[in-house]
């Protein structure tokens, strides 16, 4: 066996200006909350993705939860959301007393399945969440009108999809809202870090109230108002500038990062697609009218038994391979919702048999070819 340096499943790194922007934030006299750096973040990403307002926030999680204020979301409501994502995608809702309806995903791109939608549809459902898995379009055509026919507002979890097109138009532009992730393992980073995308105007003005303590501080700031006070509910979801700063350093880098990420999501497929048809494992698919994201590379291996032993045998040659996630209907807070084996069977399969491959923007051509021989060489 090989013996190399260990090849992490994701390592964060520095892209740009981060650490010259985070020296700049320390010691600029602004280090909390929507300084110049914030500001500059949110300039580019509503410049770049064409959306009215963005607000960075200290988690993905913490967008979806302010949308979950936003909407009012109130003990018995119902929220549609895929049963194959993070928890937070569902836990925001439920923190407010929502009741899940998981739906089933679609077997070729793992997205929403939104051929099962208008079947779950009540009149208690208050929200239908699509999560852009691996950064690839769901289907927001079918999507919006049966929620439109309804209206019902559409919140796109997009934590996997910044700068993904879905018919030529930015992923995080469609619903009323979007959630952004940039945790260490996304495309952008600041260690932990979000951003709310607000595409309905009827929602800004108490979405800076709610992001800002429950007060009308951003409007006492671009002076609209002469005090500021409490106003409504809210928390504390906005991030120090100091990490804005990194990220900004990050998101100016986008397109090295993303051609980055291209050529090791392409070298992936170019290396095991022979492999892949061999052996009946399935590869992402991409639909044509899709851009990806490039934000991750999986394999679907025929059963759990051969998963579980690709990822044990690449971490005895030190290479971090993982899974996730396990269907949400059928974890403990799913199974207290009323979740029955077989009801998201598409989900509960690919769960089984999914697993994600090192890919993040430090990864080295030797690193990926050493991940490649690997899988090439792994006994079914
Ligand atoms: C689909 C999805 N939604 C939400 C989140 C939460 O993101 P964060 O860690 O920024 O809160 C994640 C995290 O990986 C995710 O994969």
């Amino acid at each position: 066996m090989k013996q190399s340096a260990p090849i992490p499943f994701n390592r964060p790194s520095i892209q740009g200006r981060e650490n010259e922007y985070v020296l700049e934030a320390m010691t600029n006299g602004h280090m909390s909350g929507d300084g110049p750096f914030t500001k500059k973040a949110h300039a580019l990403l509503e410049a770049e993705l064409g959306v009215p307002k963005a607000l960075l926030t200290t988690s993905c999680t913490h967008a979806l939860e302010m949308m979950a204020y936003l909407l009012d979301i109130q003990p018995g409501d119902e929220v549609i959301i895929p049963d194959f994502t993070f928890v937070s995608t569902v836990n925001a809702f439920v923190l407010r007393g929502a009741r899940p309806v998981f739906v089933d995903i679609r077997p070729d791109t793992l997205n929403l399945d939104e051929s099962r939608l208008e079947i779950l549809i009540t009149p208690r459902t208050k929200a239908i969440v699509p999560v852009h898995y691996a950064g690839v379009g769901c289907e927001m055509d079918a999507i919006l009108e049966i929620a439109g026919h309804q209206n019902i507002p559409v919140l796109e979890d997009n934590a996997h999809g910044l700068f993904g097109k879905y018919k030529g138009r930015y992923l995080g532009t469609f619903g009323a809202m979007a959630a952004q992730s940039f945790h260490e393992t996304k495309n952008f980073s600041c260690g932990e870090g979000g951003a709310l995308l607000v595409n309905d105007p009827r929602y800004t003005e108490r979405a800076e109230i709610i992001r800002e303590k429950g007060t009308n501080r951003s409007r006492f700031f671009r002076g609209q108002v002469d005090k500021y006070t409490w106003v409504d509910i809210g928390s504390s979801y906005l991030p120090s500038d100091v990490l804005a700063a990194f990220l900004y350093g990050q998101l100016e880098q986008r397109e090295k990062i993303q051609s980055h990420r291209r050529r090791v999501w392409e070298t992936y497929i170019t290396g095991l697609k022979d492999w892949a048809d061999q052996y009946e494992v399935r590869l992402p698919y991409i639909p044509e009218h899709t851009e990806q994201a490039y934000h991750m590379f999986y394999l679907l291996l025929p059963d759990l038994d051969t998963r579980q032993r690709l990822i044990m045998y690449l971490r005895e040659r030190g290479i971090h391979a993982v899974f996730h996630y396990l269907p949400l209907h059928l974890s403990d807070m799913g199974l207290r919702f009323g979740g029955q084996p077989g009801d998201c069977s598409v989900t509960e399969d690919v769960s089984d048999r999914l697993v994600r491959l090192p890919f993040h923007n430090a990864l080295t051509g030797s690193e990926q070819e050493q991940v490649i021989e690997a899988v090439l060489e792994f006994k079914f």
